[in-house]
């Protein structure tokens, strides 16, 4: 490096990045994180100790991180013994516990400089969840630029919901809101939670989100009004693809999604012998659980549909006493034919694979957005927080797929659902899904949305660090 080189490198921006300690938020900050690199911006990437445990047996992203000289990884105590949260109701242990182990080592770490060692340059921006409002409270009070990054629906920043937002009135119930929405008790926690971070957000500099324009054009003008500044670079997935895609440095096999958990490729092979759009996906995503009951119910629906099947079902995600002789011999034996069943699927090239023709998933975020990404139809069965919100829109905005949050869990209810979209009205499904699919590619084209706004994302991190 001479010296012009070197002056260049060290006037470059030093970005922290802090996502939520889970594997969607992280795997989505970890993609961020390259863009950035491959951008010129040094990273520094902060984990706390129990999400980056399962990454570092994770070799492979490992390995992607150590091309960029200009990225570093870090971590942070948060006092946890397990490797990560295997489900919902193992959430508020681990909030609890991050705020009192990691929230004072986050400030004697940032405020000592620790960060700057290997960037020869302190930390100009951080980019955090407002999940952790005492980053974000940190960096307004030593006057470092904040950006929140989002990763879930932008509805759950709107504090105008139902009857006040215009254009949502005939469609949006009370229902379709995340249940702490329905609750006039002020002293519910996760009210108090989500709150908490919708009235910080608007006193950073900008909110980053895996959305884009068209997509969320009913709530996207209701945020602007309270955030100064919004960059909606969704979908986060297809614009990284794309922009390491056209990164001749690197090396095509890969690219990955940055997956904090390992996932079985195995499917893939198992895909590639169905012909287009036979297939039923089944995720619940990383927190979602399900009884024993409901189990055997979505088993029993999915062989009765006689279609194939490939099933995320992570260990930890059914409840209860449950080993496999509670099984009816009929299912495991129908299943060795026409199912396939792991722990962790490669979800992002699963959607992406021609074989798949719906996915029936709890509506997460991420979840939904690659869905309509890769133009799958969709089944939604919502569990909690935005997936509620998510699967009214999947139903009645753009109408890609059915909400079936108010229908139980029943086997004659999810064969007729995957026998609805598959079959009977498939050619509506799926030219909606094409449509919002077409949209989503213009959007991470080179003049597209999303691509437009990740420049000015650039430009703005740039502008702040000089
Ligand atoms: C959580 C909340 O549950 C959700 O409501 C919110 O919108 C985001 O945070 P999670 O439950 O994990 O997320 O769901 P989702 O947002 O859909 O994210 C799941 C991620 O895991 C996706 O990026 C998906 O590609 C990935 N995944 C899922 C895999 O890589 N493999 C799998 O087998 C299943």
């Amino acid at each position: 490096m001479d010296k012009n080189d070197h002056a260049k490198h060290t006037l470059e921006p030093h970005v922290l990045i802090f996502p939520t300690p889970l594997q969607g938020p992280v795997s989505c900050f970890l993609k961020l994180a390259e863009l950035l690199c491959i951008s010129g911006i040094h990273v520094t990437f902060l984990n706390t100790d129990y999400i980056h445990r399962p990454l570092i047996r994770h070799t492979q992203v490992l390995s992607r991180f150590r091309n960029y000289p200009n990225f570093q990884f870090e971590t942070i105590p948060d006092g946890l013994e397990h490797d990560n949260p295997v489900s919902i109701e193992k959430l508020d242990e681990m909030i609890d516990a991050v705020n009192a182990a990691a929230k004072p080592l986050f400030r004697d770490m940032m405020i000592s400089g620790r960060w700057s060692r290997s960037s020869e340059r302190p930390v100009t921006v951080m980019i955090v969840d407002a999940f952790f409002s005492f980053a974000v409270e940190l960096g307004l009070e030593t006057s470092t630029p904040v950006f929140c990054f989002q990763t879930i629906s932008p509805w759950e920043q709107s504090d105008e919901l139902v009857t006040s937002v215009p254009g949502t009135q005939h469609f949006l119930r009370k229902r379709d809101l995340a249940g702490f929405c329905q609750t006039d008790d002020l002293s519910n926690m996760e009210l108090q939670f989500v709150l908490q971070q919708a009235l910080i957000t608007p006193q950073t500099q900008g909110l980053i989100l895996n959305t884009f324009e068209e997509l969320d054009a009913l709530v996207l003008p209701h945020i602007r009004k309270v955030c100064p500044n919004v960059y909606p670079i969704g979908p986060l997935h297809s614009l990284y693809r794309s922009r390491l895609l056209a990164d001749t440095t690197q090396i095509l096999e890969n690219i990955s999604s940055n997956s904090v958990w390992k996932e079985d490729k195995t499917c893939l092979s198992w895909l590639d012998k169905h012909p287009p759009k036979s297939v039923a996906y089944i995720s619940f995503g990383s927190l979602a659980t399900i009884n024993v009951d409901q189990m055997l119910e979505i088993w029993h629906g999915l062989v009765h549909t006689g279609k194939p099947f490939l099933w995320v079902k992570r260990p930890e995600s059914i409840t209860g006493e449950y080993n496999e002789s509670q099984v009816p011999n009929e299912l495991l034996e129908r299943t060795k034919e026409i199912g396939c069943i792991v722990d962790w699927a490669p979800q992002e090239e699963v959607l992406a694979h021609p074989a798949v023709g719906v996915f029936l998933t709890h509506s997460g975020w991420n979840s939904t957005i690659e869905s309509i990404a890769h133009g799958v139809p969709i089944i939604c069965w919502p569990y909690f927080y935005d997936q509620q919100v998510n699967s009214r829109f999947v139903g009645e905005v753009w109408k890609v797929g059915v909400d079936m949050k108010d229908l139980t869990c029943d086997r004659f209810i999810i064969e007729k659902a995957v026998r609805d979209v598959m079959d009977t009205r498939q050619g509506m499904f799926t030219q909606s899904a094409t449509a919002w699919q077409n949209l989503a590619k213009e959007s991470i084209g080179e003049t597209g949305s999303s691509s437009k706004n990740f420049a000015l994302l650039l430009d703005d991190i740039r502008e702040l660090s000089s």
